[in-house]
């Protein structure tokens, strides 16, 4: 079933408004989780310039990484009558009745960055990465680097329920599947924040002979990964060399930590979602056409190889 309401509000509008700079009569819902990362805040930062961008008139609200807050926030944009909703779901599931609700008010959803275990009609798209293969392509990266040496590695999980999390330690795991020499021996959520990170390494560190028996972290994002090489730090370790690290997101911290011999690979995560989804949105408000169910976005690895101070640079002023 079409989302046919927002279509026929929208279609005239849309012909004359989208990819035009002056115009601005769409309203679209945003619901985003928080601001636990520094990706998270740039994903924000955006979100705010596409709609500016494309004359949109965005209404933003912060869920302060709470999912009743995103419940209500949905609702309310219902009864405000956006045109689209943008969803970053905070964890997976819960949300069949909320996106029904949208779906009964013909508001398209689109899901931004994460995905849900929802029915997939119960919203228009996802622009998300392969979240399974980055943890894969972390994984990978371990493996080949460590070439067969035993090595015990701890894992920092992000917010528990949320498809990264459950994803990335997926993917990572189907890479170190029948590997023997690599063992995870802890691995504990850090909830993606820098200061949670820092906090469960230092209780990996303690557990793990003062992190001796550690080789390897790997975080389900950087800014945990930051966060933990700070611990590796204070144990009197050289995070990057004692203790390898790999995480994702490639947010300009890592790359900076990266030069300075302290990380060792990260997975890219692009933070511009929202303009592959207003393309899919304006196309469908235009002409009816719905976009793919998912709209894959890149995942690629950086090591220390990759000049990682020119792409600090080049990060900088991207939405960071
Ligand atoms: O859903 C994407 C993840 O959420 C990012 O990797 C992390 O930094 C964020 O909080």
């Amino acid at each position: 079933m079409k989302f046919v309401k927002a279509l026929a509000s929208a279609t005239i509008l849309a012909a004359c408004t989208f990819g035009s700079a002056s115009a601005a009569d769409l309203v679209v819902g945003f619901s985003q989780i928080g601001s636990e990362s520094g990706w998270r805040a740039a994903e924000t930062t955006l979100t705010k310039q596409q709609a500016e961008q494309r004359g949109i008139d965005l209404k933003f609200a912060d869920a302060q990484q709470k999912q009743e807050n995103q419940i209500k926030a949905i609702r309310s944009f219902i009864a405000q009558g956006v045109n689209a909703i943008l969803l970053a779901p905070v964890v997976a599931t819960g949300w069949d009745e909320v996106l029904q609700e949208a779906k009964d008010a013909e508001i398209p959803v689109i899901l931004l960055d994460r995905t849900v275990d929802a029915p997939k009609e119960l919203y228009l798209t996802a622009v998300t990465s392969d979240l399974v293969h980055e943890g894969n392509v972390a994984g990978k990266w371990l493996v080949d680097t460590v070439a067969g040496k035993p090595c015990n590695v701890v894992e920092l999980q992000g917010t528990t329920g949320s498809s990264p999390a459950i994803d990335r330690k997926k993917g990572f795991e189907a890479a170190l599947a029948g590997k023997d020499n690599l063992k995870i021996v802890r691995s504990q959520t850090g909830d993606f924040t820098r200061t949670k990170g820092k906090e469960v390494m230092e209780s990996f560190l303690k557990a793990e002979d003062g992190g001796k028996n550690i080789c390897a972290l790997y975080a389900h994002n950087d800014d945990m990964a930051v966060g933990a090489i700070q611990a590796i730090k204070e144990a009197g370790l050289k995070p990057g060399k004692d203790i390898l690290v790999v995480s994702i997101d490639a947010v300009p911290d890592i790359f900076q930590a990266m030069a300075a011999g302290e990380a060792n690979a990260t997975v890219e995560l692009t933070p511009n979602m929202a303009g592959p989804a207003f393309d899919a949105l304006a196309t469908y408000l235009k002409d009816g056409k719905e976009p793919e169910k998912w709209i894959q976005t890149e995942s690629k690895l950086y090591t220390q190889a990759d000049e990682p101070m020119k792409v600090y640079e080049e990060k900088k002023g991207l939405g960071y």
